[in-house]
């Protein structure tokens, strides 16, 4: 199953990202042929800075190798390297009424927000749609904001092979349920807006300590039973233990014999330790940026090579010379 993922470089990642959107990811290359880029064309309808564009657009790159995106499984490449699908995207403009632009939430809620409309972020979704049906891709995993950019793909390919015939392949998105909300420090979705999320590389453990104290907890007096049940420090300790020690846990919640303060600390080590191995390597790719420009340049190369069969066909049909 050809299943593609595509990346909004945003920033610093948090847990929420890594438990919500990049673990499942880095599961499927298991089992998925998997292709994954990085949208920086995306990213220019909102960038104000091509300095920080070009970092963020590295800097994503170098995350997601580090917590596990293996090039040796997975065709990994920055959308710009690929310019294909620029033209792709002009030839789908022509399936794509305004009215189905028009109807996008996301840029609805753009507009809704103050943000002054420009035909980048209303024709996002084309470009998007070209990104999916260039490579024949089968299944789209997307959060919930993203399923009907995957919906829009769908109405403008049935419309081009209408006219052309069947050129392009549909996709379907694909919501995984089970992934549940991972709450920040307050308790609330952790999210990048709400100042209350825990950043996945820390440069210290002193400061992740500070950022995990910061969790909310109720004030029992140390010496009696606490409840782990709507915690949030146990909430969040949960995503990285298995049953059992979710079990020896709740024990040591129950005892009355430590108190929130002992839970932080456990929960950084939790944290710490978790990435530690992703954070080596990230230390390694930061002072190997060749090694990235290769890798990404070696998954361009092979989307070129899709992208150039993908084009010939289209050209074809629609009779550009
Ligand atoms: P943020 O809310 O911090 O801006 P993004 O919107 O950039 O995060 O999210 C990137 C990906 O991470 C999305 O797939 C989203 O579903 C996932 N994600 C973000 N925050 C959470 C969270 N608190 N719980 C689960 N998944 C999340
Ligand atoms: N729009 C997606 C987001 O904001 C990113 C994206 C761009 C994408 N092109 C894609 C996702 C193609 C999947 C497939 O998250």
């Amino acid at each position: 199953m050809r299943v593609l993922t595509g990346i909004q470089a945003s920033g610093k990642l948090h847990i929420g990202n890594y438990f919500g959107a990049m673990k499942p990811m880095i599961e499927l290359q298991e089992k998925e042929e998997l292709f994954t880029f990085i949208a920086n064309y995306h990213s220019l309808t909102t960038s104000k800075n091509a300095t920080l564009l070009k970092e963020l657009t590295f800097d994503a790159a170098i995350d997601y190798l580090s917590l596990g995106i293996n090039p040796e499984k997975t065709t990994f490449w920055v959308q710009s390297d690929v310019p294909q699908v620029l033209e792709l995207y002009w030839m789908l403009s022509k399936f794509t009424p305004m009215g189905l632009l028009e109807r996008a939430h996301s840029y609805k809620d753009k507009v809704a927000k103050g943000i002054t409309a420009n035909h980048a972020l209303f024709s996002y979704p084309v470009l998007m749609a070209a990104d999916i049906l260039l490579l024949d891709t089968e299944k789209v995993p997307v959060g919930k904001d993203q399923i009907q950019h995957v919906e829009m793909t769908r109405d403008i390919a049935v419309k081009f092979n209408n006219e052309y015939g069947e050129i392009f392949t549909l996709p379907e998105h694909v919501v995984n349920e089970d992934v549940a909300t991972i709450p920040g420090i307050d308790g609330q979705k952790m999210s990048k807006s709400y100042d209350n999320a825990i950043d996945i590389f820390m440069e210290t453990e002193k400061k992740l300590q500070k950022r995990c104290n910061k969790i909310l907890s109720s004030s029992t007096p140390l010496g009696e039973p606490l409840e782990y049940q709507g915690c949030h420090i146990y909430n969040i300790a949960s995503l990285f233990l298995d049953e059992n020690r979710k079990v020896e846990l709740q024990a040591r919640y129950k005892s009355g014999e430590e108190g929130y303060g002992h839970f932080k600390k456990y929960l950084k080590e939790l944290i710490w330790e978790e990435f530690s191995e992703a954070r080596e390597k990230r230390e390694a790719y930061l002072n190997n940026p060749d090694l990235v420009k290769d890798i990404l340049n070696d998954g361009a190369k092979k989307m070129q090579i899709i992208a150039n069969n993908k084009m010939a066909q289209v050209r074809d049909a629609v009779g550009i010379l």
